[in-house]
């Protein structure tokens, strides 16, 4: 039976936590003397070992990413720090920058030295102009206090950091659209190699990592590989962040060690489900990963756990439905999500998502025909591995899989015209900006406060 832990989450509720001298009193900044310390090899072969994998959705080894970095290309070397966070449903990044903006600054000083890599971007997503607020804050202090800048802590390392703020398109988190856009461009993917290791930002050797995954670093230095391998499982070591959002009592964002069970993070940390429902179905990861069933519970918070069972862990944002809700309507919903937000570059995603949004609109309006779920299941299956990006893949994951789970509701829907009986349509909570974005309300405990939609 595992239980929830605050380890990056452990100054959430410390007032203060999100300047220097709150940082410092609680711990912070310990680790970046000791890893100053530390040859940048060794560092980069330490989080190898801890065996940390990336949080901003594939879960690629952070570690084994920095080692393909190439040294003396003449050129310099750029940490790209994603805090695009447009998944729909992951809201992690934002609680992390608001609460405690130090530990994402101590840990991109650590990966700098690491990476010997003298300037760090933050891509933030506009949206977040109070986490931006507080990394604005946070960064004026750094520097003053010699945490940043020339020679930081008389190391001889020089480590500086530009905030740089999105224009709100979720294709701009995909790390090449993201280069593109940080570099004054239209956000749009590269085609790939090379890979941004070897040619990223200004065609330099780049590292381009998620908010929580760099978050992780200093606790990886201060202390020990053993001790972060110890929190998870063997191949999924460390905790998660995971953001609960839909028919739950409390959504939130709670940290958990990996290995604890999607069930048990809705039933001890979420309380259950609202009003004594049941839960019908849930994205693991965030819109981009298919969705599990009640059958699915069970399964761990693990990349290969979650793969195995038939999904993808991605930004572990956990939104869970009930057997109210109707899976068609909330495939709708996501599917506007991807129409709206594919960049055009490609012809597959462009004109795919489309169509599957006409296709959903005609079933839902009552003018489906039998042929549509055939129509449904082509369309995916000529935007699935043939798209410029995983744009184009993502988008199929909700329709695909609901296909596969709750076939008898769209049969229903085409025959009938209309939703079987007892199911509602549950739209908004994906596409919720106004409820996404709203302010922090900092009379509410940390955990209900960045995650409630409601
Ligand atoms: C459409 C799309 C959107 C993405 N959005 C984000 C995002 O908002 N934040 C993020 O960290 N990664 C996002 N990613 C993943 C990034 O491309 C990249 O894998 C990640 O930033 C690498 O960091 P990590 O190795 O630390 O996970 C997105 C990928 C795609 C395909
Ligand atoms: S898959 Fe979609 S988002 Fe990606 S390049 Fe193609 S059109 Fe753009």
């Amino acid at each position: 039976m595992a239980e929830p832990i605050a380890v990056l989450s452990s100054r959430y509720d410390v007032p203060d936590a999100h300047t220097l001298e709150g940082y410092k009193r609680e711990g912070g900044y310990s680790a970046l003397p000791q890893a100053l310390e530390i040859a940048p090899g060794d560092l980069v072969a330490m989080v190898k070992e801890a065996g940390l994998r990336g949080r901003g959705g594939a879960g690629f080894p952070t570690g084994v990413k920095w080692s393909f970095m190439p040294k003396g290309t003449g050129k310099p070397t750029y940490l790209v720090v994603n805090a695009d966070e447009s998944e729909p449903g992951t809201f992690k990044d934002r609680e992390l920058m608001e609460r405690d903006p130090f530990q994402l600054l101590e840990g991109i000083a650590i990966a700098c030295h690491a990476l010997e890599s003298e300037r760090a971007f933050i891509y933030i997503r506009g949206e977040y102009l109070f986490p931006g607020m507080r990394l604005e804050e946070a960064m004026t202090e750094a520097y003053a206090a010699g945490y940043l800048g020339d020679d930081i802590l008389g190391s001889g390392v020089n480590v500086h950091v530009t905030l740089h703020y999105g224009a709100g398109a979720y294709i701009c988190g995909e790390e090449t659209a993201l280069l593109d856009s940080l570099e004054g461009r239209r956000g749009q993917p590269r085609l790939r190699p090379p890979f941004p290791a070897v040619a990223g930002l200004y065609a330099s050797p780049t590292a381009v990592n998620n908010v929580e995954s760099i978050a992780n670093v200093p606790w990886i230095v201060e202390r020990g590989v053993d001790w972060y391998k110890s929190l998870g499982t063997e191949k999924s070591a460390g905790t998660k962040l995971v953001c609960v959002s839909g028919e739950v009592k409390r959504p939130g964002n709670y940290e958990w060690p990996m290995g604890a069970t999607f069930r048990e993070i809705i039933e001890t940390s979420c309380e259950g489900m609202l009003d004594g429902r049941e839960v019908r179905f849930f994205a693991p990861g965030g819109s981009s990963t298919p969705l599990l069933t009640a059958e699915h519970l069970d399964v761990e918070l693990d990349f290969d756990a979650v793969a195995a069972a038939g999904s993808l862990l991605g930004t572990a944002a956990l939104m869970v439905y009930s057997d109210k809700t109707s899976v068609v309507e909330a495939a709708r919903n996501w599917t506007k999500f991807y129409e709206h937000e594919s960049c055009g570059k490609c012809t597959p995603c462009r004109e795919g998502t489309f169509w599957l949004s006409q296709v959903y609109d005609r079933m839902l309006s009552g003018g489906g025909r039998p042929q549509d779920l055939q129509i449904l299941d082509e369309v995916c299956d000529n935007i699935f591995g043939r798209s410029f990006c995983a744009l184009g893949d993502a988008a199929t994951s909700p329709i695909k899989s609901s296909l596969k789970y709750f076939r008898d509701e769209y049969e229903h829907l085409v025959e009938h015209g209309r939703l079987p009986d007892g199911l509602e349509p549950h739209a908004g909570i994906i596409t919720d900006n106004a409820a996404r974005h709203r302010p922090t309300d900092f009379a509410q405990p940390a955990t209900v406060r960045a995650g409630s939609l409601r």
